[in-house]
């Protein structure tokens, strides 16, 4: 603050409290010579007489206190213009001592939970609640609030997993991120071979599909998809690439969808929360996590 803003204001404010006890001196003791209290004082203006009534002893008293709080505040606290007051409070104090209050509370706890290895901790339900409180801050915008997931962004609770399903893996895919890479082969494989395909995919999740164009798609299969799906289209977790036979869809199962994903790629990205959350977060998190995978297999 400029110091002509801050004089300002240190002014007016001060202006206008000392202005105000000033006048209530004056009037309180200016006197009313002799008339009496009751009495009238002369003035009379449409039928309204002004009588002599000073305000009340108590009425008088409280502007008084209310004057000595207010300079009583402005002293301990800011106020007046850039001085920072005699107790140096301020909102981002007040917000660093309440962190730092709730750091030495939870501090401890996640420091002893961080050193527990995930398969033991899981069966610590106070970290599964905290676990629950952190993703549903964290995670539930992409992975719904029952971590079921939504078109595009895996179901968690279900026994398919792309990047794995062990404590390890699943706090690599929180702590690091992931991003899943399915190229666009719409161009490489033409129309006829992108139908071809998805037929021969859609076929091993048990659709009825056109037979003749499943096995030309599963030649074509053999040359653009083994390395990263495998030979028998079980997936790779290295890679995240999906299992594309257990019937489970992280974009969909139509004929269209299937072709879409083949046509266009796909690239989902999972953020990576280790600056965000920091490890001790993580690991509860991924202990919540551990809790469906070890539950749904
Ligand atoms: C911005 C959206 C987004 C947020 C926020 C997010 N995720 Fe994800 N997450 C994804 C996507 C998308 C994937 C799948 C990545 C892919 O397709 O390769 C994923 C994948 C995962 C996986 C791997 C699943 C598997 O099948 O291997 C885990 C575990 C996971 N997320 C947990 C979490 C947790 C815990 C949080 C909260 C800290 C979180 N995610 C927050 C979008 C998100
Ligand atoms: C370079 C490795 C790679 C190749 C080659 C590849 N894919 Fe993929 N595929 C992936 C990855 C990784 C994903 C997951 C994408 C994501 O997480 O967003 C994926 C996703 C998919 C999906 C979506 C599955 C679902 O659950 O919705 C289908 C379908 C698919 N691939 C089919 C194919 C077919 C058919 C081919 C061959 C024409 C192929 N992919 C070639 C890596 C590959």
């Amino acid at each position: 603050m400029s110091s002509f803003w801050n004089w300002y204001i240190i002014i007016i404010v001060l202006g206008l409290i000392f202005g105000s006890a000033i006048l209530l001196y004056f009037t309180h003791n200016m006197g009313t010579g002799d008339i009496k209290e009751g009495e009238s004082m002369g003035h009379s203006f449409d039928g309204i007489e002004e009588l002599n009534n000073p305000l009340p002893k108590w009425w008088n008293l409280m502007f008084w206190i209310s004057i000595i709080y207010g300079l009583g505040y402005l002293a301990l606290y800011p106020g007046l213009g850039s001085y920072q007051g005699i107790l140096g409070w301020s909102s981002t104090g007040q917000w660093q001592t309440e962190m730092d209050k709730a750091e030495n509370t939870y501090g401890p706890i996640y420091e002893k939970m961080a050193a527990t290895p995930i398969e033991e901790l899981v069966n610590n339900d106070e970290a599964l609640s905290m676990g629950q409180r952190l993703f549903s801050n964290n995670c539930a915008v992409c992975h719904g609030s029952n971590a079921r997931g939504a078109q595009g962004y895996p179901n968690l609770t279900d026994n398919d997993w792309l990047y794995g399903s062990n404590p390890a893996q699943i706090k690599q895919s929180i702590m690091m991120g992931r991003s899943g890479m399915m190229p666009a082969l719409g161009a490489a494989l033409g129309e006829e071979g992108t139908k071809q395909v998805a037929s021969y995919v859609r076929s091993l999740n048990g659709y009825s599909v056109d037979v003749e164009a499943a096995s030309q798609g599963e030649q074509k299969f053999k040359m653009f998809c083994v390395a990263c799906h495998g030979m028998e289209a079980k997936g790779n977790q290295l890679l995240g690439a999906p299992n594309l036979t257990d019937g489970i869809w992280l974009y969909g199962g139509s004929q269209k969808m299937v072709e879409q994903t083949i046509n266009q790629g796909r690239s989902g990205k999972m953020p990576s929360h280790k600056d965000l959350l920091g490890e001790e977060k993580v690991h509860i998190l991924a202990t919540y996590i551990y809790n469906f995978a070890k539950t749904a297999e």
